[in-house]
């Protein structure tokens, strides 16, 4: 264990996961305990992924996934989802020269169809600006289901299949990654999930089969580079078996 100043908690930079997931969760609650309205609590929570992002990339993290909005958060009232969608695109404007003098490489995961086309065009240009980034790259899960994920991988199988480009043969474990969302996106190691809840609200189904899971009680908007620290030094002490013994 490092030790900082204040005898903070820092996790070893030197074995750090390689792919850290986060269930950014707990918006709305931090805002209600505040008499707020909702979207308060969202906006708050916007600043804190921004602090964090660049927190990890300062660490020395090479992939994050941040999980801003489910497949199923549509089942929110219009107001909300609008609001968030706003957030997201303000993020995107606000974020993009950090994002550049940091060298963050900025993906987006998840089902485009049903996003807006003024958020879409952004989504795009964020991406192809900063596409030629390679120490961190920050995956977006936005109308991202893992469901949905593994349906639309099975799909192009189907279609390969059909069009004769491969064989029943070749659809391993391996290959089958190929056609997800990103065919380079790697098995999340650890899932951090704060608000209490502990579960995986449909996130990263495919690749979080051996994911170590880190869950606290604290509100996404209340996370502070100090629980990440905590959250990565407790996963560094786990044993990892994958199967073995
Ligand atoms: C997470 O916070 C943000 C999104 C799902 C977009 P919530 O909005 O789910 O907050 P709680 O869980 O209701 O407190
Ligand atoms: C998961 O949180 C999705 C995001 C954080 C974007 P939810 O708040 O939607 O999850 P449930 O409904 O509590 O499972
Ligand atoms: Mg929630």
């Amino acid at each position: 264990m490092l030790k900082s100043g204040k005898d903070e908690i820092k996790a070893d930079r030197s074995c750090l996961p390689n792919h850290v997931g986060i269930i950014m969760d707990g918006n709305g609650r931090w805002a209600k305990k505040r008499g707020l309205p909702r979207t308060a609590g969202h906006a708050v929570g916007v600043k804190v992924f921004k602090k964090i992002v660049f927190y990890a990339k300062d660490m020395g993290l090479k992939n994050l996934t941040v999980y801003a909005f489910s497949a199923e958060n549509w089942k929110r009232p219009e107001r909300e989802i609008n609001r968030i969608m706003q957030l997201l695109d303000q993020m995107l404007d606000e974020a993009l020269d950090d994002f550049m003098n940091q060298k963050v490489r900025i993906r987006f995961l998840g089902d485009r169809s049903r996003l807006g086309q003024k958020l879409l065009e952004k989504m795009e240009l964020v991406t192809n600006l900063t596409a030629q980034f390679s120490d961190t790259t920050l995956y977006i899960a936005l109308n991202y289901g893992g469901r949905q994920e593994i349906v639309s991988a099975a799909r192009k199988i189907a279609l390969d299949l059909k069009n004769g480009l491969i064989t029943e043969d070749d659809i391993t474990e391996e290959n089958f990654g190929k056609y997800l969302y990103y065919d380079d996106l790697e098995s999340v190691d650890l899932i951090i999930r704060p608000s209490g809840e502990q579960r995986l609200s449909n996130f990263l189904l495919w690749q979080a089969a051996y994911a170590e899971f880190w869950y606290s009680d604290v509100l996404w908007p209340d996370f502070t580079p100090g629980h990440l620290e905590q959250a990565i030094y407790d996963y560094q002490l786990r044993n990892r078996r994958f199967g073995g013994i």
